[in-house]
Protein backbone atom coordinates (compact mmCIF):
# COMPACT_ATOMS: atom_id res chain seq x y z
CA UNK A 1 0.00 0.00 0.00
CA UNK A 2 1.18 3.42 -0.49
CA UNK A 3 2.75 5.56 1.88
CA UNK A 4 0.78 8.43 3.17
CA UNK A 5 2.77 10.65 0.46
CA UNK A 6 2.69 8.82 -2.45
CA UNK A 7 -0.61 10.75 -4.62
CA UNK A 8 -2.27 7.56 -5.98
CA UNK A 9 -5.26 8.27 -8.33
CA UNK A 10 -8.16 5.75 -8.44
CA UNK A 11 -7.31 5.16 -12.23
CA UNK A 12 -3.61 4.26 -11.61
CA UNK A 13 -4.97 2.03 -8.61
CA UNK A 14 -7.56 0.22 -10.66
CA UNK A 15 -4.92 -0.88 -12.86
CA UNK A 16 -2.63 -2.07 -10.10
CA UNK A 17 -5.62 -3.98 -8.50
CA UNK A 18 -6.45 -5.59 -11.96
CA UNK A 19 -2.61 -7.13 -11.81
CA UNK A 20 -4.57 -8.91 -9.25
CA UNK A 21 -6.78 -10.91 -11.46
CA UNK A 22 -5.34 -12.07 -14.54
CA UNK A 23 -8.07 -13.16 -16.12
CA UNK A 24 -9.33 -9.30 -15.82
CA UNK A 25 -10.22 -8.23 -19.39
CA UNK A 26 -10.35 -4.53 -18.04
CA UNK A 27 -14.10 -4.11 -19.10
CA UNK A 28 -14.93 -4.00 -15.06
CA UNK A 29 -12.10 -1.56 -14.43
CA UNK A 30 -13.61 0.41 -17.06
CA UNK A 31 -17.28 0.12 -15.64
CA UNK A 32 -15.43 1.56 -12.30
CA UNK A 33 -13.71 4.34 -14.22
CA UNK A 34 -17.14 5.51 -15.89
CA UNK A 35 -18.72 5.74 -12.50
CA UNK A 36 -16.13 8.18 -11.44
CA UNK A 37 -16.50 10.22 -14.55
CA UNK A 38 -20.38 10.06 -13.47
CA UNK A 39 -19.51 10.81 -10.06
CA UNK A 40 -17.09 14.25 -10.69
CA UNK A 41 -19.90 15.08 -12.95
CA UNK A 42 -22.30 14.57 -10.64
CA UNK A 43 -20.24 16.47 -7.65
CA UNK A 44 -19.28 19.66 -9.88
CA UNK A 45 -23.21 20.25 -9.87
CA UNK A 46 -24.43 19.10 -6.52
CA UNK A 47 -21.49 21.52 -5.49
CA UNK A 48 -23.23 24.36 -7.00
CA UNK A 49 -26.79 23.76 -6.96
CA UNK A 50 -27.50 26.49 -4.93
CA UNK A 51 -26.15 28.82 -7.15
CA UNK A 52 -27.78 27.13 -10.65
CA UNK A 53 -31.21 27.81 -8.70
CA UNK A 54 -32.10 23.86 -9.83
CA UNK A 55 -32.99 23.24 -6.34
CA UNK A 56 -36.80 22.67 -5.32
CA UNK A 57 -38.44 20.11 -7.35
CA UNK A 58 -38.81 19.61 -11.08
CA UNK A 59 -42.36 18.90 -10.53
CA UNK A 60 -42.30 15.04 -11.65
CA UNK A 61 -42.46 12.17 -9.73
CA UNK A 62 -40.69 8.88 -9.42
CA UNK A 63 -41.64 5.58 -9.71
CA UNK A 64 -41.99 5.24 -5.53
CA UNK A 65 -44.47 8.47 -5.77
CA UNK A 66 -41.70 10.81 -4.04
CA UNK A 67 -41.05 14.04 -5.53
CA UNK A 68 -38.15 14.12 -7.76
CA UNK A 69 -35.85 16.80 -7.16
CA UNK A 70 -33.97 18.32 -10.10
CA UNK A 71 -30.54 16.68 -8.69
CA UNK A 72 -31.83 13.53 -9.07
CA UNK A 73 -32.80 13.45 -12.91
CA UNK A 74 -29.35 15.28 -13.57
CA UNK A 75 -27.63 12.18 -11.53
CA UNK A 76 -29.75 9.68 -13.00
CA UNK A 77 -29.13 11.13 -17.05
CA UNK A 78 -25.35 11.35 -15.93
CA UNK A 79 -25.03 7.99 -15.10
CA UNK A 80 -26.90 6.19 -17.53
CA UNK A 81 -24.96 8.83 -20.64
CA UNK A 82 -21.65 7.58 -18.77
CA UNK A 83 -22.39 4.27 -18.93
CA UNK A 84 -24.99 3.56 -22.13
CA UNK A 85 -22.52 3.33 -24.70
CA UNK A 86 -19.13 1.63 -23.34
CA UNK A 87 -20.14 -1.52 -24.77
CA UNK A 88 -19.56 -3.27 -21.26
CA UNK A 89 -23.18 -3.29 -20.14
CA UNK A 90 -25.89 -5.42 -20.28
CA UNK A 91 -28.56 -3.66 -19.11
CA UNK A 92 -29.25 -1.06 -16.07
CA UNK A 93 -31.21 -0.48 -13.32
CA UNK A 94 -32.28 2.74 -11.70
CA UNK A 95 -34.44 3.93 -8.53
CA UNK A 96 -35.64 6.67 -10.43
CA UNK A 97 -36.98 3.88 -13.77
CA UNK A 98 -39.64 1.72 -13.06
CA UNK A 99 -38.21 -1.40 -15.53
CA UNK A 100 -34.66 -2.10 -16.23
CA UNK A 101 -33.06 0.45 -19.07
CA UNK A 102 -32.24 -1.27 -22.20
CA UNK A 103 -28.84 -0.40 -23.76
CA UNK A 104 -30.10 1.23 -26.80
CA UNK A 105 -29.58 -1.18 -30.03
CA UNK A 106 -27.06 1.67 -31.37
CA UNK A 107 -24.88 0.41 -28.72
CA UNK A 108 -22.85 -2.80 -28.40
CA UNK A 109 -24.21 -4.98 -25.10
CA UNK A 110 -21.87 -5.98 -22.47
CA UNK A 111 -21.46 -8.73 -19.90
CA UNK A 112 -22.28 -6.73 -16.95
CA UNK A 113 -25.42 -5.13 -15.54
CA UNK A 114 -25.09 -1.68 -13.04
CA UNK A 115 -27.58 -1.01 -10.74
CA UNK A 116 -27.88 2.79 -9.16
CA UNK A 117 -29.52 4.79 -6.47
CA UNK A 118 -28.80 7.94 -8.48
CA UNK A 119 -28.92 10.38 -5.61
CA UNK A 120 -29.59 8.97 -2.24
CA UNK A 121 -31.08 11.32 0.55
CA UNK A 122 -32.48 13.95 -2.23
CA UNK A 123 -34.73 15.26 0.40
CA UNK A 124 -32.05 16.80 2.21
CA UNK A 125 -30.66 18.73 -1.14
CA UNK A 126 -32.28 22.32 0.00
CA UNK A 127 -30.73 22.19 3.11
CA UNK A 128 -27.38 21.62 2.25
CA UNK A 129 -26.62 18.03 3.79
CA UNK A 130 -24.75 15.89 2.32
CA UNK A 131 -26.46 13.20 -0.08
CA UNK A 132 -24.51 10.57 -2.20
CA UNK A 133 -25.39 7.97 -5.00
CA UNK A 134 -24.75 4.23 -4.40
CA UNK A 135 -24.01 1.13 -7.30
CA UNK A 136 -24.15 -2.09 -7.42
CA UNK A 137 -22.00 -4.49 -10.18
CA UNK A 138 -23.30 -8.03 -11.18
CA UNK A 139 -22.40 -10.25 -14.02
CA UNK A 140 -24.88 -10.84 -16.55
CA UNK A 141 -26.50 -14.48 -16.09
CA UNK A 142 -28.86 -14.57 -18.85
CA UNK A 143 -28.35 -16.09 -22.59
CA UNK A 144 -29.56 -13.38 -24.28
CA UNK A 145 -27.48 -10.53 -26.25
CA UNK A 146 -28.93 -8.03 -24.44
CA UNK A 147 -29.39 -7.93 -20.19
CA UNK A 148 -33.01 -9.29 -18.61
CA UNK A 149 -35.04 -8.12 -15.23
CA UNK A 150 -32.88 -11.96 -14.21
CA UNK A 151 -29.57 -10.53 -14.32
CA UNK A 152 -31.02 -7.65 -12.17
CA UNK A 153 -32.43 -10.07 -9.39
CA UNK A 154 -29.46 -11.57 -8.13
CA UNK A 155 -28.52 -11.74 -4.30
CA UNK A 156 -26.07 -9.46 -2.92
CA UNK A 157 -23.90 -12.22 -2.32
CA UNK A 158 -23.08 -12.51 -6.06
CA UNK A 159 -22.15 -8.99 -6.14
CA UNK A 160 -18.62 -8.28 -8.58
CA UNK A 161 -18.79 -4.92 -7.05
CA UNK A 162 -20.45 -2.22 -5.41
CA UNK A 163 -19.64 1.71 -3.90
CA UNK A 164 -20.95 4.77 -3.40
CA UNK A 165 -19.96 7.95 -3.69
CA UNK A 166 -20.34 10.87 -0.67
CA UNK A 167 -21.12 14.64 -1.68
CA UNK A 168 -20.13 15.79 1.98
CA UNK A 169 -17.83 17.70 3.21
CA UNK A 170 -15.71 16.56 0.64
CA UNK A 171 -16.51 14.15 -2.60
CA UNK A 172 -15.50 10.34 -1.45
CA UNK A 173 -15.82 7.06 -3.81
CA UNK A 174 -15.82 4.14 -2.21
CA UNK A 175 -16.01 1.13 -3.25
CA UNK A 176 -15.23 -2.17 -3.16
CA UNK A 177 -14.34 -5.22 -5.52
CA UNK A 178 -14.22 -8.39 -2.95
CA UNK A 179 -10.44 -7.54 -2.23
CA UNK A 180 -11.13 -4.93 0.63
CA UNK A 181 -12.89 -1.47 0.57
CA UNK A 182 -11.00 1.32 -0.49
CA UNK A 183 -11.91 4.69 -0.43
CA UNK A 184 -10.90 7.81 -2.66
CA UNK A 185 -11.02 11.45 -2.44
CA UNK A 186 -12.18 13.83 -5.02
CA UNK A 187 -9.44 16.84 -5.60
CA UNK A 188 -11.87 19.23 -7.86
CA UNK A 189 -8.34 21.19 -8.97
CA UNK A 190 -7.24 17.97 -10.74
CA UNK A 191 -10.29 16.24 -11.41
CA UNK A 192 -8.53 13.00 -10.06
CA UNK A 193 -10.40 10.84 -7.04
CA UNK A 194 -7.03 10.35 -4.80
CA UNK A 195 -6.89 7.21 -2.45
CA UNK A 196 -7.22 8.68 1.08
CA UNK A 197 -8.32 5.19 2.81
CA UNK A 198 -6.84 2.16 1.54
CA UNK A 199 -8.01 -0.74 2.89
CA UNK A 200 -11.08 0.07 5.19
CA UNK A 201 -11.73 -1.70 8.14
CA UNK A 202 -14.46 -1.19 10.70
CA UNK A 203 -12.80 -0.15 14.58
CA UNK A 204 -12.65 -2.75 16.95
CA UNK A 205 -13.57 -1.52 19.57
CA UNK A 206 -16.55 0.11 17.52
CA UNK A 207 -17.59 3.08 18.72
CA UNK A 208 -20.95 2.84 20.26
CA UNK A 209 -23.16 4.63 17.93
CA UNK A 210 -27.11 3.78 17.03
CA UNK A 211 -28.33 5.55 13.89
CA UNK A 212 -32.18 5.41 13.46
CA UNK A 213 -35.36 7.89 13.11
CA UNK A 214 -36.80 7.66 16.45
CA UNK A 215 -39.79 9.21 14.55
CA UNK A 216 -41.47 6.20 14.18
CA UNK A 217 -41.01 4.28 17.36
CA UNK A 218 -44.49 3.92 18.15
CA UNK A 219 -44.76 1.77 15.26
CA UNK A 220 -42.03 -0.40 15.44
CA UNK A 221 -42.69 -4.37 16.83
CA UNK A 222 -41.77 -4.65 20.57
CA UNK A 223 -38.31 -6.62 20.27
CA UNK A 224 -37.38 -3.16 17.95
CA UNK A 225 -38.37 -0.82 21.33
CA UNK A 226 -36.54 -3.15 23.63
CA UNK A 227 -33.96 -2.80 21.38
CA UNK A 228 -33.30 1.15 21.28
CA UNK A 229 -34.36 1.44 24.72
CA UNK A 230 -31.12 -0.96 25.76
CA UNK A 231 -28.96 1.05 23.68
CA UNK A 232 -29.19 4.45 24.82
CA UNK A 233 -30.25 3.27 28.47
CA UNK A 234 -28.19 0.27 30.18
CA UNK A 235 -26.07 0.09 26.97
CA UNK A 236 -24.77 3.44 26.94
CA UNK A 237 -24.79 4.17 23.47
CA UNK A 238 -24.89 7.84 21.34
CA UNK A 239 -27.39 8.25 18.82
CA UNK A 240 -26.62 9.92 15.87
CA UNK A 241 -28.84 10.11 12.61
CA UNK A 242 -28.77 12.04 9.29
CA UNK A 243 -31.82 10.56 7.89
CA UNK A 244 -29.00 10.72 4.15
CA UNK A 245 -28.60 6.74 3.92
CA UNK A 246 -24.99 7.19 2.55
CA UNK A 247 -23.94 9.80 5.19
CA UNK A 248 -24.93 7.54 7.96
CA UNK A 249 -23.81 4.69 6.62
CA UNK A 250 -20.33 6.14 5.74
CA UNK A 251 -19.91 7.49 9.86
CA UNK A 252 -20.99 4.13 10.81
CA UNK A 253 -18.11 2.52 7.96
CA UNK A 254 -15.35 4.76 9.75
CA UNK A 255 -16.62 4.73 13.32
CA UNK A 256 -18.20 1.59 13.86
CA UNK A 257 -22.03 1.75 15.51
CA UNK A 258 -25.36 0.26 14.20
CA UNK A 259 -27.32 1.78 11.58
CA UNK A 260 -30.77 0.71 11.62
CA UNK A 261 -33.88 1.17 8.94
CA UNK A 262 -36.55 -1.25 10.75
CA UNK A 263 -39.86 -2.46 9.20
CA UNK A 264 -42.99 -0.29 10.81
CA UNK A 265 -46.62 -1.18 11.07
CA UNK A 266 -46.86 1.31 8.25
CA UNK A 267 -43.33 0.37 6.19
CA UNK A 268 -44.06 -3.53 6.50
CA UNK A 269 -41.10 -3.75 4.25
CA UNK A 270 -39.34 -1.05 5.69
CA UNK A 271 -38.45 2.14 3.56
CA UNK A 272 -35.07 1.15 1.63
CA UNK A 273 -34.54 -0.78 -1.51
CA UNK A 274 -32.62 -3.62 -1.78
CA UNK A 275 -30.89 -4.17 -4.95
CA UNK A 276 -29.23 -0.73 -4.79
CA UNK A 277 -29.20 0.83 -1.97
CA UNK A 278 -28.68 -1.96 0.82
CA UNK A 279 -27.29 -4.91 -1.03
CA UNK A 280 -24.51 -2.68 -2.11
CA UNK A 281 -23.94 -1.56 1.21
CA UNK A 282 -23.58 -4.47 2.75
CA UNK A 283 -21.22 -5.45 0.78
CA UNK A 284 -18.64 -2.32 1.62
CA UNK A 285 -19.79 -2.99 5.44
CA UNK A 286 -19.42 -7.27 4.87
CA UNK A 287 -15.89 -6.26 3.05
CA UNK A 288 -14.56 -4.20 6.13
CA UNK A 289 -15.46 -6.80 8.69
CA UNK A 290 -18.93 -5.59 9.94
CA UNK A 291 -22.32 -7.17 9.19
CA UNK A 292 -25.52 -6.59 7.22
CA UNK A 293 -28.79 -8.13 7.93
CA UNK A 294 -32.92 -7.59 7.50
CA UNK A 295 -32.93 -8.10 11.25
CA UNK A 296 -33.18 -12.09 10.73
CA UNK A 297 -31.06 -12.78 7.86
CA UNK A 298 -27.74 -11.95 6.01
CA UNK A 299 -29.00 -8.83 3.56
CA UNK A 300 -26.50 -10.64 1.55
CA UNK A 301 -28.23 -13.52 1.09
CA UNK A 302 -31.88 -12.42 -0.10
CA UNK A 303 -32.77 -13.05 -3.31
CA UNK A 304 -34.75 -10.56 -4.83
CA UNK A 305 -38.12 -11.15 -6.24
CA UNK A 306 -38.68 -7.41 -7.50
CA UNK A 307 -36.39 -4.48 -9.11
CA UNK A 308 -37.70 -2.07 -6.39
CA UNK A 309 -37.89 -4.33 -3.72
CA UNK A 310 -37.70 -2.62 0.47
CA UNK A 311 -36.27 -4.27 3.17
CA UNK A 312 -35.63 -3.60 6.62
CA UNK A 313 -32.08 -2.56 7.33
CA UNK A 314 -29.31 -3.47 10.26
CA UNK A 315 -26.01 -2.58 9.27
CA UNK A 316 -22.93 -2.06 11.21
CA UNK A 317 -20.36 -3.67 13.38
CA UNK A 318 -20.75 -7.28 13.96
CA UNK A 319 -21.44 -7.78 17.28
CA UNK A 320 -24.28 -4.97 17.10
CA UNK A 321 -26.02 -6.51 14.24
CA UNK A 322 -25.89 -10.06 16.23
CA UNK A 323 -27.52 -8.29 18.89
CA UNK A 324 -30.38 -6.58 16.96
CA UNK A 325 -31.15 -9.81 15.55
CA UNK A 326 -31.33 -11.51 19.22
CA UNK A 327 -33.62 -8.81 20.23
CA UNK A 328 -35.69 -8.98 17.61
CA UNK A 329 -36.55 -12.78 17.84
CA UNK A 330 -39.30 -12.34 20.02
CA UNK A 331 -40.84 -10.02 16.87
CA UNK A 332 -43.49 -12.37 15.13
CA UNK A 333 -44.34 -10.93 11.58
CA UNK A 334 -45.87 -7.55 11.75
P1 LIG B 1 -33.71 8.50 -1.50
O1 LIG B 1 -33.43 9.97 -1.38
O2 LIG B 1 -32.84 7.82 -2.53
O3 LIG B 1 -35.19 8.22 -1.72
O4 LIG B 1 -33.32 7.82 -0.10
C1 LIG B 1 -33.71 8.43 1.05
C2 LIG B 1 -33.56 7.49 2.22
C3 LIG B 1 -32.15 7.45 2.80
O5 LIG B 1 -31.30 8.41 2.29
C4 LIG B 1 -32.35 7.71 4.27
O6 LIG B 1 -31.69 6.75 5.03
C5 LIG B 1 -33.85 7.60 4.46
O7 LIG B 1 -34.43 7.92 3.22
C6 LIG B 1 -34.35 8.54 5.48
O8 LIG B 1 -35.73 8.22 5.65
P2 LIG B 1 -36.55 8.90 6.87
O9 LIG B 1 -36.72 10.34 6.48
O10 LIG B 1 -37.86 8.13 6.91
O11 LIG B 1 -35.73 8.73 8.12
MN1 LIG C 1 -31.92 6.19 -1.81
MN1 LIG D 1 -32.49 8.30 -4.66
Amino acid sequence: MPSETQVVTMSRFLVDQERHFPEATGAFTNILHDIALAAKVISREVRKAGLMGILGDAGLENVHGEEVQKLDVFANDVLYRALDHTGHIACLASEESEDIIPIPDKFPAGDYVVLYDPLDGSSNIDVNVSIGTIFSIHRKVSHGERGTLEDCLQPGSRQLAAGYVLYGSSTMLVYTTGAGVHGFTLDPSLGEFLLSHPGMTMPEPPTKTYSINEAYYHRWAPGQQRLVRWLKGEGGFGSRYIGSLVADVHRTLLQGGLFMYPRDRNKPEGKLRLLYEMAPLAMIVTQAGGRASDGRHDLLDIEPRSLHQRTPAYLGSREFVDLAERYLEEDSEI
